[in-house]
């Protein structure tokens, strides 16, 4: 079957049991500011969860788009994607597990109205209670499948880490007023033989490849309460004022079911890009899967085509979306699956754009369910050649750099001036008979990313109002700013306050006198200057001392750790400004001059004695 038939299916045998189909939420999560991504079908449903009532009533199914950005480092299997869709039937308060059981049953068996799945080939999973929150077992859901007529050794239990369900996992970790429940969940047997190097005994949760989740059945009755005294045990859950059903399917995962190959990237959808693919770097995907032993264990070559083949069809639903590649949030997880994408082409010997060309695959293949991602068809086209081209000249710059180095090869180095990526200073490294001690490299990637992370936490708790693109360019712009306010007024001027937002950066710097136009208009002319330049935005984490010993500008009053990250406009040792600063920053300053944009100084006042006061904008 193709994914419209199983979407179909699923939809017309849940309309017949009295539900509403109603459309997919949004890929952007609407008024939810907590999370990037809807990532799962009952997203957009928690307040109806939580017993308000749904304008279509209490039986409602859907299909909706879903996206996991914490999946991006597992695809390259046989089963995992960051995108996919999630097929959904809730109760909200009607019916419970006696009918959602042998529904769901129904469907996956029933040649007719369902997929006609063999039912010797399913396994399922109940909850076998949690001793840390004292939640029992669910006996109950075993005698339903039982009486369904799975046998005894087709059923499994497990503990809460896989048949307790929640937004935010187990329930000690659930957060006061989440909502979760045990779950029941069934696996399709492909068949394939057991990889013991995933453990002695395979089982439906063994990641061996041979058993793929297909279905969770959450029975959504409970709520953490908001008595912090009672702790995570039991008593620190309520039951939800109605008990609900929260089913959640993987619409590709059942496609790939229906045809008995464990390979969810052989499904129709991915027909076309895979094509596409195949013709570019010479290699059939199926040999190269049949040259391995099987789908379960991957070479670096499907690898390279699964991620690229699921890269590209999550960034054609961002794109058709409204989502553009940028540095922060949702534009951020887009620029990732935009650039790893074009790592993985080089390793299938692509050397020229191929993205747009992938990604114009999806159009046609989605056009019965999802028209718009048809219909956008040229923004997309156009927003990944553009981002390709420059990722592509970074590499460029970065190979150059790396040339330049000789046989001293400094992988980090490479990655936080010029965004080369480490692996691939490895592999070029290796061309050259070079072995970079990669471990080292780890640990100081690692110790720079929980730095940035910290820092981030730091400056968003301080200055920065929020995270949006266009706050993160007034930072860029704040440092701008400074740099020009000492060389027009001297070194006498430092910063002592700092506020940003989307619609203005403020800083408050050491000076008495009112400035004179003259003044202003030359700092204006330096920052955009600056902005004209291109400067890259660089990050290097170093030694205070070391940072001192640059010049590098202090916040004032500010304590900072034995190593600092300081950002510099401009590589660092020919930088315009250098400051002690835990970011984000753009990548470059002309992110700062999109669309013609100028730097302006609206406002020039006294905040306090001997401090002066500058709102400036970009526009
Ligand atoms: N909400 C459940 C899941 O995402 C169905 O697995």
């Amino acid at each position: 079957m193709t994914v419209s038939d199983v979407r179909k299916r699923y939809l017309d045998f849940f309309a017949k049991r009295e539900h509403v189909v109603i459309p997919s939420a949004p890929i952007v999560p609407e008024n939810d500011p907590t999370t990037l991504f809807t990532s799962s079908g009952m997203q957009p449903l928690v307040p109806y969860l939580l017993g308000q009532s749904h304008p279509e009533g209490a039986r409602l199914a859907d299909s909706q788009m879903s996206f996991r950005a914490e999946d991006i480092e597992e695809v390259g299997d046989n089963r995992h994607t960051t995108f996919f869709e999630m097929l959904g039937n809730w109760s909200l308060g009607d019916y419970f597990k006696q009918e959602q059981l042998p529904w769901f049953y129904e469907f996956l068996t029933n040649k007719e109205e369902g997929l006609g799945l063999d039912a010797n080939k399913l396994y399922v999973t109940t909850f076998a209670g949690d001793e840390e929150s004292g939640m029992p077992a669910d006996t109950e859901a075993v005698e339903i499948w039982k009486k369904i007529g799975i046998a005894d050794d087709h059923i499994f239990s497990y503990g809460a880490k896989k048949n307790w369900w929640s937004r935010a996992g187990v329930p000690a970790k659930m957060p006061v007023g989440e909502i979760g429940g045990p779950d029941s969940e069934v696996f399709y047997d492909f068949g394939l033989p057991h990889d013991p190097t995933f453990g002695a005994e395979c089982h439906p949760n063994c990641d061996c490849g041979r058993f793929v989740e297909i279905g969770n059945s959450v029975f959504m009755q409970f709520i953490k309460k908001e008595d912090p005294s009672t702790g995570s045990g039991q008593a620190a859950f309520k039951e939800l004022p109605k008990k609900n059903v929260d089913f959640g399917g993987g619409l590709e995962r059942l496609v790939a079911a229906t045809q008995n190959d464990s390979d969810i990237f052989m499904i129709d959808v991915f027909d076309a890009a895979r094509t596409v693919l195949e013709s570019r770097s010479g290699m059939r995907y199926k040999d190269v899967v049949r040259h391995t032993s099987d789908v379960g264990r991957t070479t670096s070559y499907m690898r390279s085509f699964r991620i690229i083949l699921d890269h590209m069809r999550a960034a054609s639903f961002m794109l058709a979306s409204g989502i553009r590649p940028g540095n922060t949030e949702q534009g951020y997880v887009l620029r990732r699956l935009i650039r790893r994408s074009l790592r993985e082409a080089d390793k299938l010997g692509i050397k020229d754009a191929v993205l747009a060309e992938v990604a114009g695959g999806f159009g046609d293949a989605y056009r019965d369910h999802y028209a718009f991602i048809y219909e956008s068809a040229e923004i997309i086209k156009s927003e990944l050649e553009k981002e390709e081209a420059q990722f592509r000249k970074t590499l460029t710059h970065g190979m150059h750099e790396l040339e330049k180095m000789g046989n001293s090869i400094d992988a980090f180095t490479l990655f936080t001036t010029y965004g080369f990526p480490v692996e691939l200073t490895e592999e070029i490294a290796k061309e050259k008979g070079i072995a970079l001690d990669m471990t080292a490299v780890q640990a100081k990637m690692e110790g720079h990313q929980a730095l940035s992370r910290a820092g981030a936490a730091q400056k968003f708790a301080g200055g920065l109002a929020d995270t949006a693109e266009q706050t993160v360019r007034y930072h860029t712009a704040h440092h701008l700013l400074l740099k020009a306010l000492q060389l027009v007024l001297g070194h006498d001027v430092h910063q002592r306050g700092s506020n940003i937002t989307s619609e203005r950066l403020r800083i408050d710097f050491s000076w008495s006198a009112k400035m004179t136009d003259e003044q202003k208009a030359a700092v204006e002319k330096i920052v955009n200057e600056q902005i004209a330049a291109g400067l890259p935005v660089v990050r290097t984490d170093m030694n205070k001392e070391e940072a001192e010993k640059l010049g590098a500008e202090h916040e004032f009053g500010a304590t900072y750790p034995d190593i600092v990250s300081v950002y510099s406009v401009g590589p660092l040792d020919n930088a315009f400004s250098i400051e002690f600063c835990g970011g984000p920053h753009v990548g470059n300053t002309s992110e700062l001059g999109e669309d013609g944009k100028q730097f302006k100084i609206l406002k020039e006042e006294a905040s306090s004695a001997g401090i002066r006061r500058i709102k400036a904008v970009l526009e």
